[in-house]
């Protein structure tokens, strides 16, 4: 029997990556929306690990299967790493990502591209039916550019650029972001720990 698994997330395109990631495990993976379950839960942690299992535990106490959950933000080293966990919050979340990244920019106007050093970070927590606990984190580096360049992605892509890759992460097409980025990192990690629990 496959074992079920629900991942804390109202997001599309998180759902369709997790997917991907862990195909070809023994899982039945769920959308809190698949499972039928609704809730509001307030991420008041410090740390992207706490908020992670902040989410995770809220679900995991109304279910019995495993349950996976997310967070990640934008680090700029310059900006003593804002805006961090705060990163869908930064000047309001109803406020458009044009704006913010246009902000972000000017802060770092005139700041040379050694100190324009960032990174994403995605936690990813999962809590078992027996209340183990495991969280793991992906991070991918790279700087913040001068100009937003790009279409794909979200959010903060258009300005954080990849040395690797030469552009930004919103000039990647999906499946070059997904082999290279944050939450792919945490999750794959999170895959070899499910391998270990979840029989084949
Ligand atoms: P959450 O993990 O869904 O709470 O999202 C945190 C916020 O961090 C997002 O709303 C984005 O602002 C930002 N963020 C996280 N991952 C990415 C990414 O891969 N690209 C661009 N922005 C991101």
């Amino acid at each position: 029997m496959k074992t079920k698994l629900i991942f804390a997330t109202g997001n599309q395109d998180k759902m369709r990556e997790i997917r991907e990631i862990l195909a070809g495990l023994n899982v039945e993976i769920l959308s809190m929306k698949e499972a039928g379950i609704h809730a509001e839960i307030s991420e008041d942690g410090t740390t992207f690990e706490e908020n992670a299992l902040i989410k995770a535990k809220a679900i995991a106490d109304m279910t019995d299967a495993v349950v996976l959950a997310d967070d990640s933000g934008l680090e700029i080293d310059y900006l003593n790493r804002e805006p961090g966990v705060y990163s869908a919050r930064y000047m309001g979340e109803e406020t458009s990502y044009e704006i913010k990244n246009q902000a972000l920019l000017k802060r770092l106007e005139g700041v040379e591209k050694e100190k324009r050093t960032a990174r994403f970070v995605c936690a990813v927590a999962a809590v078992f039916p027996d209340g183990e606990i495991i969280v793991k984190r992906g991070t991918i580096e790279g700087y913040i550019g001068d100009k937003p360049e790009g279409e794909n992605g979200f959010g903060y892509d258009p300005i954080f650029y990849v040395e690797a890759y030469g552009c930004s992460t919103a000039a990647m097409t999906r499946e070059q972001k997904n082999a290279v980025s944050h939450r792919g990192n945490a999750l794959r990690a999170v895959r070899g720990e499910l391998e270990k629990r979840i029989q084949g």
